[in-house]
């Protein structure tokens, strides 16, 4: 009994490391559906911003749900990894460069996003203050929680902090992007108010 639950906690072990160093990352899940984008191993396209995300998901989210982005970059060696298009360019698979260890991401479905991507304004190196830190890790978990929570219509996703999810709680803070405090570690996402069920 003690050596099966032993392999078993060993393998659950080892599938956790290698998602979390992005092995299985061609296969999981992407914004949008697989298909959306167009996944080339191996390149990347030149021009990108760097923005302070650690993980794959959270990268092609705050891309999928930007406005104007279509291209991300993803480079495990490089700090930080997360690479997305912030100026605006339609993508040509013919710039791509060949770069080992980066995985470039262009996204194909343009409707999907457009239809999706009314609901958040995305800033990176943004953060409003008086958001309430709470129990999530992921752009994706974080933004959920405040599509849920009544007078949520601000989230700052901060990688430096522990928990790393900042929700608004308080009716006081104004949503407005005039009101963004400069933060580098931080990414503020605003609520299209009309997308609150
Ligand atoms: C992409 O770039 C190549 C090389 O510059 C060019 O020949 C081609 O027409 C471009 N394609 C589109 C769709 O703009």
């Amino acid at each position: 009994m003690i050596n099966i639950d032993y392999l078993q906690c060993n393998k659950m072990l080892a599938a956790i490391t290698l998602m979390s160093i992005g092995v299985f990352s061609a296969s999981a899940d992407l914004p949008g559906g697989d298909f959306s984008w167009k996944v080339t191993e191996g390149h990347s396209y030149p021009g990108l911003s760097g923005v302070w995300i650690y993980d794959r998901y959270s990268c092609l989210v705050t891309c999928y749900y930007m406005k104007d982005c279509y291209v991300v970059d993803y480079d495990i060696f490089s700090n930080p990894p997360c690479w997305i298009q912030t100026n605006k360019f339609t993508p040509n698979k013919s710039y791509l460069v060949s770069v080992p260890d980066v995985t470039d991401y262009i996204l194909l479905n343009v409707g999907d996003k457009i239809k999706d991507n009314n609901c958040w304004v995305i800033t990176p190196k943004m953060h409003i203050p008086g958001l309430k830190q709470v129990e999530y890790n992921t752009v994706a978990s974080c933004t959920d929680y405040c599509l849920k929570l009544k007078d949520c219509f601000v989230v700052d996703f901060d990688t430096m902090s522990k928990p790393k999810c900042w929700v608004q709680t308080s009716s006081k803070i104004i949503p407005d992007v005039k009101n963004l405090k400069s933060m580098d570690s931080a990414t503020n996402f605003m609520l299209n108010p009309k997308c609150k069920a």
